[in-house]
């Protein structure tokens, strides 16, 4: 069984070892190695069973680490930075050749943030070595928000799993990648813990990812996130009439629905309080005796708009 624990020295010397070890960030748990150590980046995708087409985020700890992994950082680059790191904003530039092939799925860009968790940050601190970590999740399943959620599912795997408490933020990092053509520009891979609106206002408009060299990853495939039990966003009332008779779990907003259970994500109507919620949830519901999920949609606006994305996702067949 995983040890979990708060002891940074252990965390950090098993990494050394080269094995990979769970940590805490602001938006989810990840699942960390020694970026620059290709044997220890693999063990993340067999832990995970993480197919190797989909690059992973290399982790900093502070702004002058970045140009161990990226190159040619443009200067609203450098505006995003001021306005949003340390926090859940990842970059995606165009890599330096020590970065293995394998973090970047091969790619010539690297995804890069710099987490805002005060255990994860003083653990990279002491590290001479950034670390890639994707979420801490079997490949395609719900992102764990506790230490408890990775031992529930990868216990067994990972030696060490450091105990940060419950995510602050509770979706993942708002993913822009910086596209050089025709004079460059900010691209929306992956929208999260950073709204679009805050972006926007210091960078002008995104472009939409449908346009943009993206590469076949998880984060951006329709399936993902996804609970075990049959599961369905949209209107609450009418796929309640439509599975009458089976046992029911909601997530909702703000309504309290008259379901075998209903779970209500913020009852202030508070989106940073729904994304927090969402994913522990999701996850208490897929193992209840419940037998369909439904959870409405929310404002597409703000914060709404991950947890949008979230929902369809883990809702797609
Ligand atoms: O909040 C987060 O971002 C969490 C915590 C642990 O930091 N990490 C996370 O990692 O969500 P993961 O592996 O679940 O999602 C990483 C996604 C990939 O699926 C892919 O969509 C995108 O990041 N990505 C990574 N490198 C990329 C690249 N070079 N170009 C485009 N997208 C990239
Ligand atoms: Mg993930």
């Amino acid at each position: 069984m995983a040890h979990i624990g708060t002891d940074i020295s252990k965390a950090a010397d098993l990494l050394r070892a080269g094995e990979a070890v769970a940590v805490p960030t602001e938006t989810v748990y990840g699942l960390a190695a020694n970026a620059f150590d290709e044997a220890a980046v693999l063990r993340i995708f067999t832990i995970k069973e993480r197919p190797t087409f989909d690059p992973l985020i290399v982790h900093i700890a502070q702004r002058s680490d970045l140009h161990k992994v990226a190159q040619q950082v443009p200067a609203s680059a450098e505006v995003l930075m001021d306005a949003f790191w340390p926090g859940p904003l990842t970059l995606v530039l165009p890599k330096r050749p020590e970065v293995p092939d394998l973090v970047t799925s091969g790619l010539d860009s690297v995804a890069v943030r710099m987490p805002a968790h005060p255990m994860m940050i003083e653990l990279l601190g002491s590290l001479d070595f950034p670390l890639a970590a994707p979420s801490a999740n079997p490949f395609g399943y719900i992102s764990p928000t506790t230490a408890q959620h990775v031992a529930d599912q990868l216990g067994e795997k990972v030696p060490y799993i450091l105990d940060g408490g419950p995510c602050a933020v509770g979706v993942e990092s708002t993913i822009i990648g910086w596209e050089p053509e025709g004079g460059g520009r900010w691209v929306l891979y992956r929208p999260g813990g950073i709204t679009t609106e805050q972006i926007e206002v210091l960078v002008g408009p995104l472009g939409n990812s449908d346009k943009g060299p993206v590469p076949m990853a998880p984060g951006m495939m329709d399936s993902h996130y996804a609970p075990r039990k049959p599961f369905y966003v949209g209107d609450v009332p009418a796929l309640m009439k439509r599975f009458a008779g089976r046992s029911i779990g909601v997530i909702s907003f703000t309504t309290d629905h008259d379901a075998h259970r209903c779970e209500v994500l913020s009852e202030s109507g508070d989106l940073a309080q729904a994304a927090r919620n969402l994913f522990a949830v999701l996850r208490e519901l897929d193992d209840s005796d419940c037998a369909v999920i439904i959870a409405e949609k929310f404002p597409e606006e703000g914060l709404g708009r991950a947890i949008n994305d979230r929902l369809r996702r883990a809702s797609a067949k």
